[in-house]
């Protein structure tokens, strides 16, 4: 039990060493993201179902059960509730209401659950653990950009960054 848990903190550290030394968004800018109640809490329901799903995976894949794991991140590219859950009227009001760069961060998150997906299905573990790093980057990118206001303590963290570099 203790070597698992050990690992899964190795694993975790080095997705996060990763993320970080990918970084593929800028930490400092800040955007705005005003969503009417009714989207907003689609979102969230959303956030809760990948931050579950990005839990799963762990232990998982490093008892390399990458099928079930695979199956786990088809889950997350498949997570669209926003967009099951409207209407095409409704679809196209919030497309106008979402800023560019959040679509393109939500679209290669979900692409990059895809490649995670695949991935596994061929048992490719080192390739997996370096796309879950891409996905960590992918979260801290997007909620520092738009939901600064919700996690704080990024930008806090961010700036240390900027101080160390
Ligand atoms: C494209 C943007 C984007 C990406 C990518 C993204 N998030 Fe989020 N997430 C948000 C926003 C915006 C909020 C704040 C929603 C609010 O409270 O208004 C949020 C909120 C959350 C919350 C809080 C939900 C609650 O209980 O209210 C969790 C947990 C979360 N995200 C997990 C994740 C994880 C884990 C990942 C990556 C695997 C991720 N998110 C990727 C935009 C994103």
């Amino acid at each position: 039990m203790k070597k698992t848990k050990y690992l899964v903190l190795t694993l975790i550290l080095v997705s996060l060493t990763n993320a970080y030394s990918q970084n593929r968004y800028p930490f400092s800018e800040t955007g705005k993201l005003e969503l009417p109640s009714k989207y907003r809490l689609l979102l969230v329901q959303e956030m809760i179902q990948i931050d579950s799903a990005m839990q799963k995976l762990v232990p998982l894949m490093v008892k390399g059960e990458s099928e079930k794991a695979s199956e786990t991140a088809l889950k997350i590219h498949n997570s669209f509730i926003l967009k099951s859950a409207l209407s095409k009227k409704e679809l196209k009001n919030l497309k106008s209401l979402l800023p560019n760069d959040f679509i393109k961060m939500d679209r290669y998150f979900h692409r990059s659950a895809k490649k995670l997906s695949e991935a596994l299905k061929i048992n490719k573990l080192s390739e997996s653990t370096n796309i879950y790093g891409k996905m960590l980057n992918a979260c801290i990118g997007c909620h520092s950009k738009y939901a600064h206001n919700r996690f704080p303590e990024l930008i806090k963290n961010n700036r240390n960054k900027n101080k160390s570099n």
